[in-house]
């Protein structure tokens, strides 16, 4: 996507029209709870560390480039999600929400926000706009979803959710903004989970939330300021760090996934695959249109449970972990989570590794199947 790739050389270099001569080029860790405010100081930029920081100031420059939106960050996606479903509800709401993303997302809207008369409906991703949106003040759309990968169209969601009045959020989790842009699709917030691709090195639990509304930004950072929920110095900073490589580590993870789609497709021991990218897969005609490439993960069903476990313990470079995003590869067998996908289903999250060593260990391990 040219605009991604314009706005990520920008940002490359987004600290540059600040620096002085002699000053670092990267920004500075400050972990300082309090700053100095003295009586005529009421209006200094930083007074206390749950209102404000500069690594936070740093990091969310960066991601307010490349969402062109306002950036709020949290110390970890689910924090994002908490303060999306608690600033964007009130009692006797409903909010509809996917049956088949991000469990945890369901839970503690269920859980927690349902306890203040909050009402909670689930809907598929791949019927997500089926029944339409009346009633409902709140409207958040995971596509592609984890771990099933089916889509919904971003736009038409937009369009028919606004007019009835409800708030439309996405979470961009398993895309990033390189990947696909749901704010300029009509959505009025994005989630992320920058724990996943954003920081990339499985390092820091991290999170944001992007807007254009300023009403939604000055909620959110207030609900942040004072509940809470702030992410450490350090984790920003090194979020800073690993968001400078994305485009390079997206490109290298989103290009073999394509290719690997395609291979796993054709291997004699692979039952299915689900790739948004493949001319076949359900998802396809929507993603064309609004992903600018279709993603690093990969769902790919080998059949029964224990092939599944037996492809992730044996493959040399993939790795047993529950998350994705990360310079590795990674699988994981979600059915044991209860996520609704068959039971041979492994999320393959596809990493940095050079692409033909990596097929290759993956070819050697199915065909021992
Ligand atoms: C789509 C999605 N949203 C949100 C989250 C939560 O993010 P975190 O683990 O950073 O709290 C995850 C985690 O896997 C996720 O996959």
């Amino acid at each position: 996507m040219k605009d991604a790739e314009n706005l990520f050389a920008e940002l490359l270099h987004h600290r540059l029209s600040k620096l002085a001569p002699g000053d670092a080029i990267i920004p500075a860790i400050q972990p300082a709870s309090v700053f100095l405010t003295p009586s005529a100081g009421s209006n200094a930029p930083y007074q206390y560390g749950r209102f404000h920081n500069p690594t936070w100031t740093e990091t969310e420059a960066a991601l307010a480039l490349l969402e062109g939106a306002e950036v709020i960050t949290f110390p970890s996606g689910m924090a994002a999600v908490a303060a999306t479903l608690i600033t964007q509800t009130k009692a006797g709401d409903r909010v509809l929400m996917p049956s088949d993303g991000y469990y945890a997302s369901r839970l503690i809207a269920e859980r927690f926000v349902g306890r203040f008369n909050v009402t909670i409906v689930q809907r598929p991703t791949a019927r997500f706009l089926d029944g339409g949106f009346d009633g409902f003040a709140l409207v958040i759309a995971e596509t592609p979803s984890n771990p099933g990968l089916d889509v919904c169209d971003i736009a038409a969601v937009a369009q028919a959710a606004k007019a009835a009045g409800a708030v439309f959020a996405v979470d961009n989790t398993t895309m990033t903004p390189l990947g696909q842009r749901p704010l300029d699709l009509g959505a009025d917030l994005v989630i992320s989970s920058d724990t996943k691709a954003i920081n990339g090195h499985s390092d820091a639990l991290f999170g944001h939330i992007a807007t254009r509304s300023a009403s939604i930004a000055a909620e959110v950072g207030d609900y942040r300021k004072y509940t809470g929920p702030i992410p450490s110095p350090f984790d920003t900073w090194l979020v800073h760090r690993g968001l400078e490589t994305l485009e390079v580590r997206f490109s290298r993870m989103t290009g073999s996934a394509a290719t690997l789609a395609e291979r796993l497709q054709a291997h004699r021991k692979v039952k299915g695959v689900r790739y948004p990218g493949l001319p076949g897969d359900p998802a396809h005609a929507v993603a064309k249109r609004q992903m600018a490439s279709f993603g690093f993960m990969l769902g790919v069903d080998l059949g029964s449970a224990s092939a599944a476990d037996r492809f992730i313990d044996d493959c040399r470079l993939v790795q047993s972990t529950t998350s994705f995003g990360g310079i590795r590869s990674s699988g994981e067998r979600r059915a044991k989570w209860g996520d609704p996908v068959p039971e041979g289903y492994v999320r393959l999250a596809v990493g940095c590794e050079p692409l033909e060593p990596l097929w290759r260990a993956m070819d050697a391990t199915l065909d021992s199947l």
